[in-house]
């Protein structure tokens, strides 16, 4: 790594986490030291062009950017991801700018500077890849992921593209060769430095067939049929034959489940007859200085950490008087849901967001949050995220609101779930999940019951 990309990676923090946990993430991995180590000598020869694709905290675009690459175009699926890249980016900039500014003063046919940007698109999309001729990749934990990643790399960028995707050797498996193998005639290995490896692909196949994701399924579970049915309509056997007969799931690759249903998804939805009857309007207005959408009278309803938006899509047609808002931090699940939202007729607002704290509700205006919290962040059980999504269905739901929580049975966050919204109580359980309903109870001094 030359000196000047050294010292642009050196003031990089991980984000949002201040590193002071000795298990904590770093900000810069051996992964990034040698995708950038491998890339330096392409970047010389050839700065425009450059992609990056999951960066963790900015290191590989920061990192291209310090060793004279020019208007890196930058694809992160979470939003969390954006924001460290953002905040390490303004950390760094003017010690970017002078290694910028070096580099190009020595590269091999000297240059003008200038070019010292990114522009981040949040979507996995052909104008992110087009004229691409080296791409720079954290490889993803999920194959599905990975294969949407290849396939765009392989079809839109220029065909004398390189593709290097790292990643720690203990994550890496043969299928991820193959994968990009199905994509490019030439698949190469670095040798493992640090744990971390490298995979090298070049030549874009042209004999290949139509993207694979998204992916399109039509789920018929019992759980989801009785869930779709109004809580005053008749039961499904009963109803007419216009009534859905199931729900279209759309799937891009990075989409947590698939086109699948989640088993907790279904132990939730197993539970949705004793959710809040939110069909009869109206509901109390909300007083609020942030707009006038939700307030209105309607009931709202929210789906946090949406997924492929099958929470959401159920609660639009279970309550179809309703607002329902999806949330979620990747933008794969985001696209997913809208569009699932779309297959099934069924109206909702997205927003991508880092566990729902940037959705446009008003505190206390929502009446019931549903929520199957994450457990892992990329490849390390983390339950961070979960406690900061109940902290905002704390915040969000009016008095008397309910947030139902599905997680895995070993995890109890009874205490916190009754710290953070109120009184909860187990509606269900079974050896891997538990359900359960948070009532969120304000007091006159505005503080929660169950504090
Ligand atoms: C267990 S999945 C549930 C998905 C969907 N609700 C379902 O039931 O199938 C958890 C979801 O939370 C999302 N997520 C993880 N961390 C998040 C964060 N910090 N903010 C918002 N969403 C997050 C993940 O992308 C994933 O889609």
């Amino acid at each position: 790594m030359s000196p000047e990309a050294d010292a642009v990676l050196a003031e990089l923090r991980p984000y949002p986490e201040d590193g002071s946990r000795a298990d904590g993430p770093v900000a810069v991995d051996a992964t990034d030291r040698l995708l950038l180590d491998e890339a330096a000598g392409l970047i010389a020869r050839d700065p425009d062009g450059v992609v990056v694709i999951g960066d963790r905290f900015g290191a590989l675009t920061l990192g291209a950017l310090a060793l004279g690459a020019r208007d890196v175009r930058v694809h992160q699926d979470a939003i969390t991801a954006e924001a460290a890249l953002d905040a390490n980016s303004s950390r760094a900039s003017q010690t970017l700018r002078d290694a910028h500014a070096r580099t190009a003063a020595n590269a091999p046919v000297p240059r003008e500077p200038g070019g010292l940007s990114f522009t981040g698109r949040d979507q996995l999309e052909p104008p992110l890849l087009a004229g691409a001729r080296l791409v720079l990749l954290q490889l993803p934990t999920s194959l599905a992921e990975l294969t949407e990643i290849a396939e765009h790399v392989g079809r839109y960028a220029d065909p004398s593209v390189t593709l290097l995707a790292g990643g720690r050797v203990k994550h890496m498996t043969h299928a991820m060769t193959d994968v990009l193998g199905a994509s490019f005639a030439q698949v190469g290995a670095s040798l493992a430095r640090q744990k971390s490896r490298l995979l090298i692909a070049r030549e874009p196949r042209s004999d290949v067939g139509p993207l694979t994701y998204p992916v399109v399924t039509r789920l018929t579970d019992r759980e989801i049929l009785d869930a779709l049915v109004p809580p005053s309509a008749l039961p499904p056997s009963a109803l007419p034959p216009s009534a859905p007969a199931g729900l279209t799931v759309v799937a891009h690759g990075a989409a947590f489940a698939g086109a699948t249903l989640d088993q907790g998804t279904r132990f939730l939805l197993a539970q949705a007859h004793r959710w809040p009857d939110l069909s009869h309007a109206p509901f109390a207005p909300v007083t609020s200085a942030l707009g006038p959408d939700y307030l209105d009278g309607r009931p709202v309803a929210v789906d946090l950490g949406c997924g492929t938006g099958i929470l959401a899509t159920v609660l639009a047609l279970r309550f179809p008087g309703a607002h329902v808002l999806a949330t979620d931090r990747s933008a794969a699940a985001c696209a997913s849901t809208a569009a699932t939202l779309a297959a099934n007729g069924a109206q909702a607002a997205v927003e991508r967001s880092d566990a729902g704290a940037a959705l446009p509700l008003p505190d206390g205006s929502a009446d019931l949050v549903v929520l199957n919290p994450p457990f892992h962040d990329r490849a390390a059980l983390s339950t961070d995220a979960a406690h900061r999504m109940f902290a905002t269905a704390g915040r969000i739901l009016r008095d008397g609101g309910e947030l139902w929580t599905v997680f895995n049975t070993g995890l109890h966050y009874r205490r916190a779930l009754e710290r953070a919204v109120g009184p909860t109580e187990h509606i269900a359980q079974n050896p891997r999940f538990t359900v359960t309903r948070s009532v969120r109870k304000v007091l006159t001094d505005g503080s929660v019951k169950g504090r």
